[in-house]
C-alpha cells in the first residue's frame, strides 16, 4: 500500500532549472504515466522518487513518510530503465537475485521461491539460465523486470522501459505490462515520450513540459477537455488543428467561415480545468481547436444545418485506415482526415464540415482552454466504477 506525494518539488543543475516546482499526489495502487517531449524533465522527476538525484527544494513523501533525503536502498522502490542494464556475464537468475544475497535481507530459499513466483509471472523461466546474448530484447526486459518485481517494492519507477523493442514486440510488452499491474497492482509511475503508450497504459497521464505540470487526467479526458493548448497539440495523433479566429456573439469568425459555438451552461463543465460558462458574447481574439478527425467530408446532398467550410486540398496522404488531408482554409493551414479511397485530388477544393460537439478554444496569449462545445465528462463513469471498487 504506497501512495507517493510530491510536493513543490524542484530540480535544478546549474542554471538549468529541470524540475519546476511540481505537486503531484499518485494513489496507492496506481499506474500513473509521465508523458512529454524529450527534455521536459521526465526522468529527472523519476529519479529524484528514486533517490538518485538530490532534490534542489520541495519534498517527496511516501505513505506520508518524509523521503526526501532518504538513500535509494531505503525507499523500497524498484526502477527498471530503458536499456535493461543487464549484467552480460551473468544469467538471467543471476541478474535477477544480484544484490538480493549480500543485502542480508532475504534467505536463500525466499530468494528461490521468489524468482520462481517471477519467472512463472513473467514467463521467463527458460530464461533463468542463459545470459542476455543468447535472449532477445523483450526477453532481456523481462528479465530486468523480474528483476525489479523480486523485490516486492512498494512502487516500480519505469523509464522508457519498452522503447528499445520494436513496434510490435512494444504493443505486446504494453499489454503484458497492464496484465502485470493487474495482477501486482503495485502502485506504478511509468515515463514515456510516447503519447500512445501513455493514452493505453496510463490509469492517469501527467503531461509535462518544460519542467511543470500541464495537466493531469484520465486519458480519454486529457483528448476530450485539454487544459492548454499544449496539451491539445502534444494529445493526439495528428494533432488538433488551430485555428486563430474572433469570437463575436457566441460564434467564431475566421477569414473562410464563422460558425455557431454551442452554448455550454451546465455547471458540471466549469470544474472541468476552468473551461465553460465562457464568455462568449465578448468580441475577442481566440484559438479554435478542431482535430483532423472531427472534420467530416459530408455526402453533397445531406442537409446537417451545419456551416460549410472550403478547405483547398493540397497533399494527400493515404495512410490505410484513413486518407489524411493537408488543406488550406483561408490562410490558415488545417489537416483533415477523411475516409479511406475519398475520391478527392490535391487541387481541388472540398466543403467540410464538423462535429459541433468537439469544439475548443484557447486563450490567444495564455494558450489556456475556455470552452469545450461537450459539457459533459465522458469519464463519469469510469470515475464513479473506480471509487465504488
Ligand atoms: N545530470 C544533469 N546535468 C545537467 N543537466 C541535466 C542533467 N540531467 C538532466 N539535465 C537537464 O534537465 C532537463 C530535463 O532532463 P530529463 O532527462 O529529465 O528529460 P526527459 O524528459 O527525461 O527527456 P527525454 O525524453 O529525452 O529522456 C534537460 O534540459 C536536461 O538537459
Ligand atoms: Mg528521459
Amino acid at each position: 500500500m504506497t501512495t507517493v506525494t510530491l510536493q513543490n518539488l524542484r530540480k535544478e543543475f546549474g542554471d538549468v532549472v529541470a524540475v519546476k516546482g511540481i505537486d503531484l499526489e499518485i494513489e496507492d495502487g496506481e499506474f500513473l504515466v509521465i508523458v512529454g517531449p524529450s527534455g521536459c524533465g521526465k526522468s529527472t522527476t523519476l529519479r529524484l522518487l528514486a533517490g538518485l538525484e538530490a532534490t534542489t527544494g520541495g519534498r517527496i513523501e511516501m505513505d506520508e513518510r518524509d523521503v526526501t533525503g532518504v538513500e535509494p536502498k531505503d525507499r523500497n522502490v524498484a526502477m527498471v530503465f530503458q536499456n535493461y542494464a543487464l549484467y552480460p556475464h551473468m544469467t538471467g537468475r543471476r541478474n535477477i537475485t544480484f544484490g538480493m544475497k549480500s543485502s542480508g535481507d532475504f534467505t536463500d530459499e525466499e530468494i528461490e521461491r521468489r524468482v520462481e513466483d517471477a519467472a512463472e509471472t513473467l514467463d521467463i523461466v527458460d530464461l533463468l539460465d542463459r545470459k542476455p546474448e543468447a535472449m532477445s530484447g523483450g526477453e532481456r526486459q523481462r528479465v530486468a523486470l523480474g528483476r525489479a518485481i523480486v523485490r516486492d517494492p512498494d512502487a516500480f519507477l519505469m523509464d522508457e522501459p519498452l522503447s528499445n523493442l520494436d513496434a510490435k514486440l512494444r504493443i505486446q510488452m504494453r499489454a503484458e505490462l497492464a496484465r502485470l499491474h493487474s495482477a501486482l497492482e503495485t502502485t506504478t509511475v511509468y515515463v514515456t515520450h510516447d503519447q500512445t503508450e501513455a493514452m493505453t497504459l496510463g490509469e492517469r497521464v501527467v503531461v509535462m513540459n518544460d519542467g511543470q505540470i500541464m495537466q493531469v487526467d484520465e486519458p480519454q479526458a486529457l483528448y476530450d477537455f485539454p487544459a492548454n493548448r499544449f496539451v491539445a497539440e502534444f494529445i493526439g495523433d495528428p494533432a488538433m488543428n488551430m485555428i486563430p479566429v474572433d469570437i463575436e456573439d457566441g460564434r467564431a469568425v475566421h477569414d473562410a467561415f464563422t460558425l455557431p459555438l454551442p452554448s455550454v451552461d451546465e455547471p458540471a463543465s466549469t470544474d472541468r480545468n476552468g473551461a465553460g460558462d465562457a464568455p462568449l458574447g465578448d468580441t475577442q481574439r481566440a484559438v479554435l481547436g478542431i482535430r483532423p478527425e472531427d472534420f467530416h467530408l459530408p455526402d453533397a446532398r445531406s442537409d446537417d444545418g451545419l456551416p460549410r467550410i472550403d478547405a483547398e486540398v493540397n497533399v494527400r496522404e493515404p495512410l490505410g485506415d484513413s486518407l489524411l488531408l493537408h488543406c488550406s482554409i483561408g490562410a490558415t493551414s488545417c489537416n483533415i482526415q477523411a475516409a479511406p479511397r475519398t475520391a478527392v485530388r490535391a487541387g481541388e477544393t472540398v466543403s467540410v464540415t464538423y462535429d459541433p460537439a468537439r469544439l475548443h478554444l484557447f486563450d490567444a496569449e495564455t494558450g489556456d482552454a475556455f470552452y469545450h462545445s461537450e459539457s459533459h465528462h465522458s469519464t463519469d463513469e469510469q470515475v464513479l466504477s473506480r471509487a465504488s471498487k
